[in-house]
């Protein structure tokens, strides 16, 4: 398991840090080869993966057998796992046992949203010696009660709000914080105020690193991509393609071949 302390020298040394969510085996192991420094399985697997509309749909079960999938890829590049809904904000009490779950596989430390009791379970997770990254601004989970899918911290109340929560959850001992959809200008407060890193996305370029659902980047996601992201290639038209062709060519006859055949 690699942990990741090294990405507080990343920030002392103005170094950006680069994250990325996968979901399986096959992805882990690309994004290892292409050097990014850690690997997020994102509770964002209910939508990209799943289908679900919304990522309080999966649970424990599901973030399991995927974290499990992603670490058999991973070798070198540490992995951090998404606690799921069920996991922490219904009972708080319940965070370390599942934390362990993560930890016990070979994580090197958990993902929470910011929610009504977020520091006692930071504080109860930290203490216990689970690494936690903490998740604020917009935090899909309990994205109904900031008013949906929106950017957050545009008024001045909420940008101090979110300020506080980030500070407060350094001090709890948080070893980075995600910064999701906030403006640019919050982001770069928060992120000069901090010791620890903060990891954006929606958040501009002032961060210490950035985090992308991988399915965005690759243009293999069927539902709406955020402004936010950046799409880095157009898989989503290169499989349709591909399978279009092997459709037909099944259709006419022309696959399989014979170099694809036994004699
Ligand atoms: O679930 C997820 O993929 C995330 C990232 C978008 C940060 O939380």
């Amino acid at each position: 398991m690699n942990g990741l302390n090294f990405v507080l020298a990343k920030k002392s040394r103005g170094e950006k840090i680069a994250m990325l969510t996968a979901y399986d085996y096959s992805m882990a192991v690309l994004l290892e080869k292409s050097g990014v420094d850690i690997i997020l399985v994102g509770d964002s697997l209910a939508n990209v993966v799943l289908g679900l509309d919304s990522t309080v749909q999966v649970g424990m079960e599901v973030m399991l057998h995927h974290t499990r999938a992603v670490l058999r890829g991973a070798i070198q590049t540490p992995v951090v796992a998404d606690m799921p809904f069920e996991a922490y904000q219904p009972e708080g009490a319940d965070a370390l046992f599942h934390a362990r779950r993560f930890m016990d596989i070979g994580c090197a430390a958990v993902k929470v949203e910011w929610f009504g009791r977020c520091l006692d379970v930071v504080e109860l997770l930290v203490k216990a010696g689970v690494p936690v990254v903490g998740h604020i601004g917009l935090t899909p989970q309990t994205a109904e009660q900031l008013g949906g899918f929106k950017v957050q911290g545009r008024d001045a109340a909420s940008a101090e709000a979110i300020k506080e929560q980030a500070m407060s959850l350094e001090r709890a001992g948080c070893l980075a914080l995600v910064l999701e959809c906030v403006p640019e200008t919050l982001a770069q407060a928060i992120t000069r105020g901090l010791k620890i890193p903060t990891i954006g996305i929606g958040a501009g370029k002032h961060c210490d690193g950035q985090v992308l659902v991988v399915h965005d980047l690759l243009g293999f996601n069927n539902r709406k991509v955020p402004k936010f992201a950046k799409k880095y290639a157009d898989l989503g038209a290169v499989i349709e393609t591909a399978a279009r062709q092997y459709t037909q060519e099944v259709k006419t006859g022309e696959f399989p071949g014979q170099e694809h055949s036994f004699r």
